[in-house]
């Protein structure tokens, strides 16, 4: 995989000198937190973009037919599903996705359901909506995430809580849920007649031998569900990216489109649906090497923490690119764990507390980069956990 060659000049989040100050109390951090990717995008995209901007301006543009086909073809071509176009609808953000969806749904007393540790935006746009954070925290068994099913089952069927966002493939534990328990979760929802907010961002980012399953395949048992989806992480294109709510129930779709409508959200962005539909169509070579690239890069991980008689335990991820380290062997405070590792590794790292209190004394690294750097940064990690 090629390296971003302008990495060191862009203005990219993850090394915006003032956040790392502020996250990370320095300024001199290798930075594996933010979730995109230190790869080039695929030539093909590169091209089809240049070739766009060339001789050309961007006046208004609308979404044509083979915008929806090539998701369509996509979706067809992995996941053996038909996604049809009266339930698409396309919003700037996942995160605006979800908002609109708990704003429009359910009342300021509601509970909205998350399965933490998890992506933190959804406890904060539950904040941010006044609704009430309600956990169905994940279960550690022995090195593997777990549902707690009848802890699930209390909170779906409080008459309060209205919503349930899962995380498919989970960030940033990395589970991949398995049809079986996705088909749990959906009959769950169904008894209690709960909407089901599926955010499946990661889902063309599974690794090893598993095996992405959408709670789409389940829309005729319970169409009471919103899929939130983007080709921002498969081809690393976050930044010109937008995203797509996919809801079989016609009155859930029609009333969500009215409310983008509403917002004037969902506006056609030229170099969004050119990269679109070319990372769809000729996108694929790319996404396989990309995912052999963080198999190995997992491997890395896995076998320099072994080789090392590390007490820092891999998580192994199923999915996502991220793996989530588990320092509870080595610290017993999770902020002093954070400090003394950013400090001492000088390696930028998101807390595992930051995605709740539940990921406590673990952190997230993100391992979309080269094999060097990953081997490097773990090594470093690995060198200060002894001293
Ligand atoms: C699970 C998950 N959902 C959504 C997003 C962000 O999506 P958006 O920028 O479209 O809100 C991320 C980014 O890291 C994520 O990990």
């Amino acid at each position: 995989m090629k390296i971003d060659k302008k990495l060191q000049s862009l203005p990219l989040t993850k090394s915006n000198p003032k956040t790392i100050e502020s996250l990370f109390g320095q300024s001199d951090i290798t930075p594996m937190w933010v979730a995109d990717m230190d790869f080039a995008i695929a030539e093909s995209i590169q091209n089809a973009l240049t070739e766009r901007i060339a001789d050309s301006g961007f006046a208004y543009e609308y979404k044509p037919e083979s915008f929806f086909k090539v998701q369509k073809d996509w979706y067809q071509k992995q996941y053996r599903l038909d996604l049809k176009n009266e339930h698409i609808v396309f919003s700037p953000t996942i995160t605006t996705t979800i908002a609109v969806i708990i704003e429009n749904f359910t009342n300021e007393i509601d509970g909205i359901i998350i399965q933490p540790p998890v992506f933190m935006e959804f406890r904060d746009v539950i904040r941010k909506t006044k609704r009430k954070i309600v956990k169905n925290a994940l279960k550690l068994v022995d090195d593997h995430y777990e549902i707690d099913f009848s802890d699930l089952e209390e909170k779906v069927s409080s008459e309060n809580n209205k919503i349930l966002i899962l995380c498919n493939p989970h960030n940033p534990v990395g589970r991949v849920w398995t049809k079986k328990e996705l088909e749990k979760i959906v009959s769950i929802c169904k008894r209690n007649d709960v909407i089901l907010i599926s955010d499946e961002i990661h889902k063309d980012i599974v690794l090893f031998d598993n095996k992405f399953t959408s709670v789409l395949s389940f829309a005729e048992e319970w169409n009471k569900m919103v899929v939130c989806t983007s080709e921002a992480k498969t081809f690393n294109i976050p930044g010109i990216s937008d995203a797509m709510a996919i809801i079989p129930s016609e009155s859930i779709h029609n009333s969500v489109k009215d409310i983008f409508g509403k917002y004037n959200l969902g506006r056609t962005n030229a170099l969004t649906r050119v990269a679109l539909e070319t990372a769809y169509k000729e996108g694929e070579i790319w996404l396989k090497d990309l995912i052999k690239t963080i198999e190995e890069n997992v491997n890395i991980v896995d076998q320099e923490l072994r080789k090392n008689n590390s007490k820092i335990k891999l998580v192994k991820p199923e999915g996502t690119y991220q793996v989530w380290l588990d320092f509870r062997d080595v610290f017993t405070d999770t902020k002093e764990m954070f400090n003394y590792i950013t400090k001492n590794s000088g390696i930028g790292m998101n807390a595992g507390h930051w995605f709740g209190r539940e990921g406590a004394l673990f952190m997230r690294m993100n391992i979309a980069t080269s094999p060097e750097k990953v081997k490097k940064a773990i090594l470093s990690i690995i060198k200060v956990e002894n001293q």
